[in-house]
Protein backbone atom coordinates (compact mmCIF):
# COMPACT_ATOMS: atom_id res chain seq x y z
CA UNK A 1 0.00 0.00 0.00
CA UNK A 2 0.97 3.70 -0.28
CA UNK A 3 3.01 5.34 2.08
CA UNK A 4 0.90 7.89 4.22
CA UNK A 5 2.05 11.15 5.14
CA UNK A 6 0.91 12.59 8.59
CA UNK A 7 1.21 16.53 9.52
CA UNK A 8 2.27 16.43 13.39
CA UNK A 9 2.20 20.19 13.72
CA UNK A 10 -0.40 20.44 15.72
CA UNK A 11 0.02 17.34 17.91
CA UNK A 12 0.42 19.21 21.59
CA UNK A 13 2.33 17.09 24.18
CA UNK A 14 0.78 14.01 25.35
CA UNK A 15 -1.66 14.01 22.34
CA UNK A 16 -2.51 11.13 20.11
CA UNK A 17 -3.63 11.28 16.32
CA UNK A 18 -4.38 8.07 14.47
CA UNK A 19 -4.23 7.24 10.50
CA UNK A 20 -5.00 4.56 8.30
CA UNK A 21 -2.20 3.14 6.75
CA UNK A 22 -2.58 -0.25 4.69
CA UNK A 23 -6.03 -0.87 6.48
CA UNK A 24 -4.28 -0.64 10.07
CA UNK A 25 -4.60 2.23 12.42
CA UNK A 26 -1.38 3.44 13.16
CA UNK A 27 -0.55 5.94 16.46
CA UNK A 28 1.36 8.53 16.60
CA UNK A 29 2.05 10.04 19.87
CA UNK A 30 3.83 13.18 21.31
CA UNK A 31 5.13 11.58 24.36
CA UNK A 32 5.79 13.97 27.44
CA UNK A 33 8.86 14.39 29.80
CA UNK A 34 6.99 12.12 31.89
CA UNK A 35 6.04 9.82 29.82
CA UNK A 36 9.36 9.15 28.26
CA UNK A 37 10.67 8.78 32.13
CA UNK A 38 7.76 6.23 32.64
CA UNK A 39 10.18 4.00 30.26
CA UNK A 40 13.01 3.48 32.64
CA UNK A 41 13.29 0.74 35.32
CA UNK A 42 10.84 -1.28 33.74
CA UNK A 43 12.85 -3.96 32.34
CA UNK A 44 11.54 -6.89 34.70
CA UNK A 45 8.21 -6.15 34.48
CA UNK A 46 8.21 -6.28 30.52
CA UNK A 47 8.23 -9.37 28.26
CA UNK A 48 10.69 -8.06 25.62
CA UNK A 49 12.23 -4.86 27.08
CA UNK A 50 14.94 -4.57 24.50
CA UNK A 51 12.10 -5.13 22.08
CA UNK A 52 14.66 -8.17 20.52
CA UNK A 53 12.03 -9.83 18.67
CA UNK A 54 11.36 -8.07 15.40
CA UNK A 55 8.30 -5.86 15.69
CA UNK A 56 10.03 -2.41 14.76
CA UNK A 57 12.69 -1.21 12.38
CA UNK A 58 16.17 -1.31 13.39
CA UNK A 59 16.21 2.69 13.42
CA UNK A 60 13.04 1.89 16.51
CA UNK A 61 15.16 -0.57 18.50
CA UNK A 62 16.22 1.25 21.45
CA UNK A 63 14.28 1.58 25.14
CA UNK A 64 11.94 4.75 23.18
CA UNK A 65 11.30 2.26 20.08
CA UNK A 66 11.22 5.39 17.91
CA UNK A 67 13.12 7.89 15.94
CA UNK A 68 12.94 10.89 18.11
CA UNK A 69 12.23 9.77 21.77
CA UNK A 70 9.04 12.17 21.89
CA UNK A 71 7.72 10.69 18.69
CA UNK A 72 6.27 7.37 19.42
CA UNK A 73 4.60 5.27 16.10
CA UNK A 74 2.57 2.33 16.13
CA UNK A 75 0.13 0.35 14.43
CA UNK A 76 -2.82 0.37 17.21
CA UNK A 77 -3.39 -3.60 17.22
CA UNK A 78 -3.18 -6.14 19.77
CA UNK A 79 -0.31 -8.55 18.94
CA UNK A 80 -2.67 -10.66 20.60
CA UNK A 81 -5.98 -11.26 18.99
CA UNK A 82 -6.17 -7.65 17.27
CA UNK A 83 -7.99 -6.07 19.58
CA UNK A 84 -7.53 -2.19 19.35
CA UNK A 85 -5.76 -1.25 22.43
CA UNK A 86 -6.58 2.45 24.22
CA UNK A 87 -4.13 4.96 26.11
CA UNK A 88 -4.99 4.93 29.79
CA UNK A 89 -3.49 7.45 31.98
CA UNK A 90 -1.44 7.06 35.32
CA UNK A 91 -2.71 4.86 37.75
CA UNK A 92 -5.88 4.49 36.13
CA UNK A 93 -6.96 1.06 37.06
CA UNK A 94 -7.90 -0.92 33.82
CA UNK A 95 -4.18 -1.65 33.89
CA UNK A 96 -4.37 -3.97 36.57
CA UNK A 97 -1.36 -2.79 38.41
CA UNK A 98 -2.74 0.01 40.26
CA UNK A 99 -1.42 3.08 41.48
CA UNK A 100 2.27 1.67 40.42
CA UNK A 101 1.16 1.59 36.44
CA UNK A 102 2.69 4.59 35.35
CA UNK A 103 0.04 4.76 31.93
CA UNK A 104 0.32 3.78 28.38
CA UNK A 105 -1.89 0.94 26.55
CA UNK A 106 -4.53 -1.27 27.41
CA UNK A 107 -6.05 -4.15 25.79
CA UNK A 108 -9.56 -4.28 26.90
CA UNK A 109 -10.55 -7.79 25.34
CA UNK A 110 -8.28 -10.07 27.06
CA UNK A 111 -6.48 -7.47 29.74
CA UNK A 112 -2.63 -6.90 28.03
CA UNK A 113 -1.15 -3.91 29.16
CA UNK A 114 1.77 -2.31 27.35
CA UNK A 115 3.85 1.10 28.43
CA UNK A 116 4.44 4.14 26.80
CA UNK A 117 6.62 2.54 24.24
CA UNK A 118 4.39 -0.45 23.22
CA UNK A 119 6.56 -2.48 24.78
CA UNK A 120 3.96 -5.56 26.65
CA UNK A 121 4.24 -6.22 30.62
CA UNK A 122 5.00 -10.09 31.56
CA UNK A 123 2.35 -12.46 31.56
CA UNK A 124 -0.06 -10.98 29.59
CA UNK A 125 -1.73 -13.05 26.76
CA UNK A 126 0.06 -10.59 24.18
CA UNK A 127 2.93 -12.61 23.10
CA UNK A 128 5.32 -9.27 21.84
CA UNK A 129 5.53 -5.81 21.97
CA UNK A 130 3.48 -3.03 19.61
CA UNK A 131 4.21 -3.19 16.08
CA UNK A 132 6.62 -0.25 15.01
CA UNK A 133 5.73 0.42 11.04
CA UNK A 134 8.23 1.92 8.82
CA UNK A 135 8.55 5.57 9.14
CA UNK A 136 10.33 8.42 8.58
CA UNK A 137 10.47 12.32 9.55
CA UNK A 138 9.89 14.37 5.86
CA UNK A 139 10.68 17.51 8.02
CA UNK A 140 10.25 18.46 11.49
CA UNK A 141 6.64 18.14 11.68
CA UNK A 142 5.75 15.83 8.85
CA UNK A 143 6.39 11.94 8.91
CA UNK A 144 5.77 9.59 6.52
CA UNK A 145 4.57 6.06 7.50
CA UNK A 146 4.99 3.04 4.92
FE1 LIG B 1 -5.54 -7.82 23.12
FE2 LIG B 1 -6.30 -10.36 23.48
S1 LIG B 1 -6.57 -9.12 21.73
S2 LIG B 1 -5.33 -9.02 24.88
Amino acid sequence: GAAVEVDIAGLPPGGMLTVEWRGKPVWVVRRTPEMLQSLQGLEAQLADPASAKDQQPDYARNTHRSIQPEVFVAIGICTHLGCSPTAVAPGAPQSGLGAGWPGGFFCPCHGSTFDNAGRVYRNKPAPTNLEVPPHRFLSATRLLIG
